[in-house]
């Protein structure tokens, strides 16, 4: 065995050169991986051996470029040395793959002559989701195999294609025995060497693109149909035109070209900037400074549930998703029946389970009517019935009575104070708050919320079980809306006002809408319905709400709320709603003024970073990409924005301050910046400097 470098071994089996590479955790081509790589080659190619075999240790195959590097200088061999002089061998070079072969991991592969896989191997250029492309020749090499459609779509999703399917598109040409790589992978390159097969360079494949030429429409379809998937993205468009490169340009060198200027492009822009910078925070999120990873889980097989309406539902369906049972309890027959068959109604629908998942997924959730029956076993039991405490505080008693000793009590409120809640049992330890956001079974976020006596091992069991169950969990502290909708408070209290100051709901809606919003606050409020929490007895007309829904205007479902609506839903800005806002105006003895855009903007959003600022401050978030986590996941604020702290820097906090400091001046203490924003200010620094 032959140490290349500290990343890198070269080996011999027979008349079979074998690289193989190991650098934790995920062989990232860092300068020492492709140091290894053009070393080991150049060593390989030297060598008597026939052919070479290029395979990796550890979890995965080389899962893309170092995002760590990006942004700084590159040190050592480039990936386009190690690359040319893969394909340029000349003996067969083979790629062996497991576990994931993403990014540049895949175009190393693709410059592999030939590729092996395990059937768990996944492979994909996931580029676009850190707001980039692949920038090694990914969008020349992939439709020269797959065909311009399935490139499209792959750049574009980065989705990750399992090896099978991968077979079937010509991106692998063997699949080998699970556990059997290196065995398959060395027999492949002996059979090429006996067999005399050809070193396949894909770049020179031109049959796929001939097929594409002369037919714009593929791309012009494409476009139209994933508009509104792409809209505010620039990743998604520079790939597409990378690979309209491919089809266009007269040669592979010139569809390079084209792809390593817009790889540039991207690379320096701030929305990529904010995507990767979302990718670590994800990460970072499942990092508790005081619960350590080796913490003891407790484990989780049967959950019960309380509440089988819509929270309650979509919460089970999570858990019976990955095979764990759930009891459902309510009230009565009734609601408990057509939550059931709500829970089967979502099932059928949804079409992402095959019918017979469905039916196994559907018999893992039951339901009782009995509380002392149904969770006398159950490991872990999430309250999901209405926002008043009393109720909370009695059914928490109750649980007390009920569970086995370590039994984990969650509740899914939305912002009640859960160390009251845990007050009332004699095991507070046991209690923490799984706040789900609606529809629960399919928003990615979960704030779990430590109350003061939670134990750790119950917060490290609920970020694992998070995880199980396919959601983002944000760790976060006991204060009044948590942190999602503390900061969404800010942001609805200055809609509100603004629409008093002259501003029309749809001119507010319309600014947040281009910010990358999915829709604007009022936009939301009428799918919601402007009824939730509307008490027709008791309304007075004493808000523009209360006018709106005395008139019937109580959002989409009736057709009208602050918008209009056709009968395909569309909305149009309201006269109606217009003068209603007017005559309020004119009650307070206010003039409407003109407000900009700008204004809009800076009024929603500066409070919203303020306010973040505020629960960083008090320790209720752990980083400041705990806060973005939350918004991004559970509120549509746009991934290429990074998220409301990110923003802050992005604009920079200083033109944040100066902001709240302009705005307390004329409309008082709502602005008054936060302590932690003033000090971040005076010591010249942003909130990414913030560790925890
Ligand atoms: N660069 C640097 N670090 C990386 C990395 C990468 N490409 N991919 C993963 N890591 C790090 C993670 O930050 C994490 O570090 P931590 O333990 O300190 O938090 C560690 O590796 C493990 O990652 P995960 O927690 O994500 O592990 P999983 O097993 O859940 O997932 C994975 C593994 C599917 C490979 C996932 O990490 C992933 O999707 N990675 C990114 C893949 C990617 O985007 N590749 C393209 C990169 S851009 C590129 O290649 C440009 C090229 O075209 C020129």
């Amino acid at each position: 065995m032959t140490e290349i470098n500290s990343a890198a071994t070269l080996t011999q089996d027979g008349d079979v050169a074998i690289i193989t590479l190991n650098s934790p955790p995920v062989n990232a081509l860092s300068a020492k991986v492709r140091e290894g790589l053009f070393e080991g080659f150049k060593a390989a190619i030297a060598s008597p051996a026939k052919s070479i075999v290029l395979i990796c240790e550890g979890r995965t195959f080389i899962a893309g470029a170092d995002i760590t590097e990006f942004g700084g200088a590159m040190a050592g061999p480039s990936l386009f040395d190690v690359q040319a002089m893969m394909e340029n061998a000349p003996k067969p070079v083979i790629a062996a793959i497991h576990g994931t072969a993403l990014g540049g991991g895949l175009e190393v592969a693709l410059c592999a002559h030939y590729r092996v896989a395990v059937p768990s191997a996944r492979v994909g250029l996931p580029e676009v989701a850190l707001g980039l492309l692949p920038g090694a020749g990914g969008t020349q090499r992939l439709p020269r195999i797959v065909g311009v459609e399935a490139a499209l779509d792959m750049v574009t999703s980065g989705r990750h294609v399992p090896a099978k399917q991968a077979l079937a598109m010509g991106l692998v040409d063997e699949l080998a025995q699970e556990g059997k790589l290196k065995e398959a992978a060395v027999a492949f390159a002996n059979k090429a060497v006996a067999e005399g097969k050809p070193l396949v360079k894909v770049r020179e494949n031109n049959a796929r693109l001939e097929a594409a030429k002369g037919h714009p429409e593929i791309f012009a379809d494409f476009r139209k149909a994933n508009a509104r998937k792409f809209r505010g993205f620039a990743a998604p468009e520079a790939n597409i035109k990378c690979i309209e490169a491919a089809v266009n340009s007269a040669t592979f060198e010139d569809g390079l070209k084209a792809e390593r200027k817009l790889f540039g492009e991207l690379m320096g822009g701030a929305q990529s900037a904010a995507q990767r910078y979302y990718f670590f925070a994800e990460r970072q999120a499942n990092k508790i400074p005081d619960v350590p990873d080796d913490t003891p889980i407790r484990p989780i097989k049967k959950v019960g549930i309380i509440g089988a309406g819509t929270m309650g539902g979509g919460i089970a369906m999570n858990f019976a998703n990955v095979g764990i049972a759930v009891v459902i309890v309510e009230q009565e027959q009734a609601p408990l029946d057509r939550g059931l068959a709500t829970i089967r109604n979502n099932y059928e629908r949804s079409r992402t389970a095959k019918p017979e998942e469905t039916e196994q997924r559907v018999a893992l959730i039951t339901g009782s009517l009995s509380m002392e029956e149904a969770f006398k076993d159950v490991d872990l039991v999430i309250e999901a019935v209405f926002e008043r405490m009393d109720v909370k505080k009695s059914i928490f008693e109750r649980l007390d009575a009920i569970c086995k000793p370590g039994a984990i009590l969650a509740t899914n409120t939305s912002g009640l104070n859960i160390d009251e809640t845990a007050s009332v049992t004699k095991r507070p330890q046991d209690v923490i708050g799984l706040h789900f956001f609606s529809p629960a079974n399919v928003m990615k976020l979960l704030e779990i919320v430590r109350a003061d006596h939670t134990a750790k091992d119950v917060i490290a069991t609920s970020m694992k079980l998070a995880k199980q169950i396919g959601k983002i969990a944000v760790l976060v502290g006991v204060t009044p809306g948590f942190v999602g909708n503390r900061i969404l408070g800010q942001r609805q209290r200055e809609a509100q006002k603004l629409v008093m100051e002259g501003a029309m709901p749809w001119d507010i809606d319309r600014v947040l809408y281009d910010f990358g919003f999915p829709m604007g606050p009022f936009a939301m409020s009428d799918l919601a319905g402007l009824d939730i929490g509307w008490v027709k007895e008791t309304s007075h007309g004493e808000t523009i709400r209360d006018v709106l829904c005395e008139a019937d205007r109580r959002g989409q479902k009736t057709g009208a709320g602050y918008y209009d609506y056709d009968e395909n839903r569309n909305a149009r800005p309201s006269a109606f709603t217009e003068k209603v806002i007017h005559d309020f105006i004119v009650k307070t003895g206010a003039n409407p003024r003109k407000i900009s855009d700008e204004e809009i903007l800076e009024r929603c959003i500066y409070p919203m970073i303020n306010e973040g600022a505020k629960i960083l401050e008090e320790g209720k978030a752990i980083r400041p990409s705990d806060v973005d986590l939350v918004w991004v996941n559970g509120y549509g604020w746009p991934v290429y924005r990074g998220g409301p702290m990110h923003y802050g820097d992005q604009v920079g906090p200083e033109k944040v301050l100066a902001k709240m400091r302009e705005f307390q001046a004329t409309m008082g203490d709502a602005f008054k910046p936060s302590a932690l924003l003033e000090k971040l200010v005076a010591d010249g620094k942003k909130f990414s400097d913030i560790k925890a």
